[in-house]
């Protein structure tokens, strides 16, 4: 069977610490204890996470023809998510311990008793996961609204002035990324699952008929984007939800999994959303929403094909799958080996020393970089030991600049893999790189 015998890379723990040292995520709020299940992006974490962002757009919507972009508010009309179902249907099923007054998902319980202390626990209730808070000054007399759940909404509700602005035909799809709230009863897991997270969605209008095959085309995509993007293709999966499963709005759904440390789990749900979502808000409006087809002459509500990815699920996957042990010499080099695009700095400049007029020449080196890709400056310790930091971080390339760059106007280039030097001029800098990392 595919995937069998296949194991994490790694430890959340590893990766969490790992990922506080180098400063790619830290608890939120750390100074006042921390805000349970929050947490920042650090220096490199933003670059990570917006190569992500940036690897996305640009396969999903600079490389296609039949996409464009959106950004929509997270704030949206209050009747946005009574048509979409969100107020009656957006709920998880809770329960409280009597004893020890903890809450857990109904549905992630096996018994009838407590998991933490063995207490009674009160019957379920629904527990609507969306955030309200209220627009305007006067909170009484003030409209209650809610912080989107999903950043779809604001694709559907924009469709006619996309429609009209773009002369788009369908099949055409509407790509966005964008902040996502849901007050999660059990978040957890890093940033696997917060109470506010980033969300890259898609939705792809079709000819009811063709969604099915579309569906097929997307799944296989996005299972391949991951794939291009360096993950190992036997740490993925797909999984079909089962009818329970479903989402209100979903005729089918498949959700491509990762093997994270605690287990298979969701990193993207591809959903066939019929044409729900359109027609609901076309009642609900009193707005016409419906598509004319110019060839044929018909009306008709187009099906949404629906892949929708979580930016902080993907980084953590992209951070995970990268991560390396390997015995060197005595020790153990931890090395990231992340795809070149992904990767939070593309090029190091490492002076010999720090004395004059190598440093010059280093900084001017890093400045030329800095025009083309995100560098960075190392001259603390030993050339090996900062070589071992960038590994860490995931640096494809070192430029080490020593005495003799002074008379021959010539660098080393080192590679994070292969660990391999080779020597090339200053001038051919760009170009030999631009070869190394494919952009
Ligand atoms: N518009 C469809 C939709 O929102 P979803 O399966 O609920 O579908 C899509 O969410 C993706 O958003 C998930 O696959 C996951 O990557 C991400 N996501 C959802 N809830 C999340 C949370 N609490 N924390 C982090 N990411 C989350």
């Amino acid at each position: 069977m595919k995937n069998e015998g296949i194991q994490p890379t790694t430890t959340m723990e590893k990766i969490v610490t790992l990922a506080k040292r180098r400063g790619f995520i830290f608890p939120n709020s750390e100074i006042y204890g921390g805000l349970n299940s929050c947490w920042d992006y650090g220096p490199l974490g933003v670059e990570l996470k917006n190569n992500v962002k940036r690897a996305w757009w640009k396969r999903m919507v600079q490389g296609r023809e039949d996409m464009v972009g959106l950004d929509a508010g997270i704030l949206m009309h209050p009747r946005v998510w009574e048509a979409s179902g969100h107020v009656e249907g957006f709920t998880d099923p809770l329960v409280d311990c009597k004893s020890c007054k903890q809450r857990f998902r109904a549905d992630h319980i096996t018994g009838e008793k407590c998991p933490e202390c063995g207490g009674e626990l009160t019957e379920p209730r629904k527990f609507n996961l969306m955030f309200r808070t209220h627009l305007g000054p006067v909170e009484e007399a003030a409209a209650t609204v809610y912080l989107r759940p999903e950043t779809a909404q604001g694709i559907f509700v924009n469709f006619l002035n996309i429609l009209n602005s773009t002369r788009k035909k369908i099949p055409f799809g509407v790509a966005q990324i964008g902040k996502a709230f849901r007050n999660e009863i059990t978040p957890g897991n890093f940033i696997f699952r917060t109470r506010e997270f980033e969300q890259m969605e898609i939705e792809y209008f079709v000819q009811p008929g063709t969604d099915e095959k579309i569906f097929e085309d997307w799944l296989e995509e996005r299972f391949n984007w991951y794939v291009n993007l360096g993950v190992d293709p036997e740490r993925l999966r797909i999984r079909e939800h089962t009818p329970d499963e479903l989402a209100h709005y979903a005729k089918k759904c498949c959700d491509i999994e990762y093997l994270f440390p605690m287990g298979w789990s969701e990193l993207e749900g591809i959903a066939n959303r019929t044409d729900f979502d359109l027609r609901r808000h076309s009642e609900s409006s009193g707005v016409r929403m419906d598509y004319f087809h110019q060839e044929t002459g018909e009306r008709f509500f187009p099906y949404v094909i629906e892949p929708s990815a979580g930016v902080d699920r993907a980084t953590l996957c992209f951070l995970l799958d990268a991560y390396h042990e390997e015995p060197d010499k005595d020790e153990i080099r931890v090395v990231l080996r992340f795809h070149p695009e992904l990767a939070p700095i593309k090029v190091t400049v490492l002076p010999l020393s720090r004395k004059e007029p190598l440093v010059a020449m280093a900084r001017e080196i890093r400045s030329e970089l800095a025009r083309h890709w995100m560098p960075a400056y190392d001259d603390a310790k030993s050339i090996g030991r900062r070589y071992r930091r960038q590994d860490e971080i995931g640096t494809p390339y070192c430029v080490t600049v020593d005495f003799e760059s002074l008379e021959d106007q010539a660098v080393t280039i080192r590679d994070r893999d292969s660990m391999e030097q080779i020597r090339v001029p200053v001038a051919e800098l760009v170009p030999v790189l631009r070869e190394k990392l494919g952009f």
